[in-house]
């Protein structure tokens, strides 16, 4: 495990960006403790629908305000009220924006006191998204979103809990400009292959026969900000898109998930389609498996040694530096690094290879 200063990728240990913090459905039954980033928080859908994350120590006695389940005031579902949280201790009551704005039996008005810090939350095609920035600012730029998530001939992702992997981030985003890990990882070489880079979102084109499908794959996949992977992906006559998220832990360590999203052969969902779009989502984890299964046992590579067979691993690094600098830096790394690269033996997707980008970055 390496830290993000072995990466030389700039002051800060985590990167700037949305993060995937749990799947929306956990959220169902309660508050719920999260730790990342190498802090913990505490993670709940108030009674309007909005979710909340807040630090989970309470400012009154340091208590984790959603880690219990056995105080009476969660047993009994009292804890949550509007979009409060109140401490399962004492029962201080935070707002949504982490304010305190009620101690019970106090004498006269609530005093004001510290609170808990409350962060940027979306709720984005069934995941809970949190901007996280080490200076505290306001995002950036928006979490990605495919409107094919809320038509109703596409069948939604259940997303697979990967765990824990123990690697820093940058070794999962590397993959990216790495074509020569398609034949030996993945047993499917691809034909054409390119990078592009457009400010927060990191681009991949690739494809070629696929053996092991017998059929023609094209992909295009895209980071957008350092934590959220979606890829469209076209077998055949098969239409998927993929998720695969990373969100630190801690330095050097990343929790994944992985989803597909895949349409019904009709107007609507049936239930052969669920079946048909559960095989394909086990399907393309038996492949990301391939890389999951190397990341895990493999020693960080805090440097290349960067062969000119070797895709732009190093552009993709400095890519992943702007989430990690101070904000006045960002604007010139991306001046610096927008465009597209080649991998020297691989030529370059055609036109029709292109056109499965059609509408993605607009
Ligand atoms: S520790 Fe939270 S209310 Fe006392
Ligand atoms: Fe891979």
């Amino acid at each position: 495990m390496a830290t993000s200063a072995e990466y030389r990728l700039g002051p800060n240990a985590y990167p700037r960006g949305w993060f995937i913090v749990a799947e929306a459905s956990e959220l169902d039954k309660g508050a719920i403790p999260v730790s990342f980033f190498g802090q913990d928080f505490a993670l709940y859908r108030g009674e309007s629908g909005r979710v909340v994350m807040l630090d989970a120590y309470c400012t009154h006695m340091g208590t984790h305000i959603a880690a219990s389940s056995s105080a009476m005031i969660v047993q009994e579902h009292n804890n949550l009220e509007g979009d409060s949280i109140r401490c399962p201790y004492h029962g201080w009551r935070f707002t949504a924006e982490g304010e305190v704005d009620d101690i019970p039996h106090i004498q006269g008005e609530c005093p004001k006191v510290k609170g808990l810090k409350s962060y940027p939350v979306r709720e984005v095609m069934g995941c809970v998204m949190v901007w996280w920035d080490p200076e505290g600012g306001e995002p950036l730029f928006e979490p990605p979103y495919l409107p094919e998530w809320d038509k109703s001939n596409w069948v939604q992702w259940e997303l697979d809990h990967l765990g824990q992997l123990p690697l820093h981030g940058q070794e999962i985003i590397d993959n990216m400009a790495d074509a020569s890990h398609l034949g030996p990882t993945h047993g499917a070489p691809c034909e054409w292959f390119e990078n592009e880079w457009r400010d927060h979102i990191y681009i991949q084109r690739q494809g070629g026969f696929h053996v092991l499908y017998d059929c023609m794959l094209t992909t295009t996949t895209w980071y957008t900000g350092p934590g959220l992977l979606l890829s469209k992906q076209q077998f055949g006559d098969v239409l998927t898109y993929e998720l695969i998220a990373n969100t630190p832990v801690a330095e050097g360590v990343s929790q994944v998930w992985h989803g597909c999203l895949s349409p019904a052969a009709g107007d609507s969902v049936t239930e052969a389609d669920k079946a048909t779009a559960k095989e394909i989502q086990a399907g393309a984890l038996t492949a990301f498996s391939a890389d999951f299964e190397i990341w895990k046992h493999k020693k960080a590579a805090t440097r290349v040694m960067q062969m000119n067979s070797d895709g732009p691993f190093m552009k993709g690094r400095k890519w992943f530096g702007q989430f990690y600098c101070e904000k006045e830096k960002i604007a010139e790394i991306q001046q610096a690094l927008n465009g597209t690269a080649q991998t020297s033996y691989l030529p370059l997707p055609d036109a029709k290879a292109r056109e499965l980008d059609a509408g993605l970055f607009d």
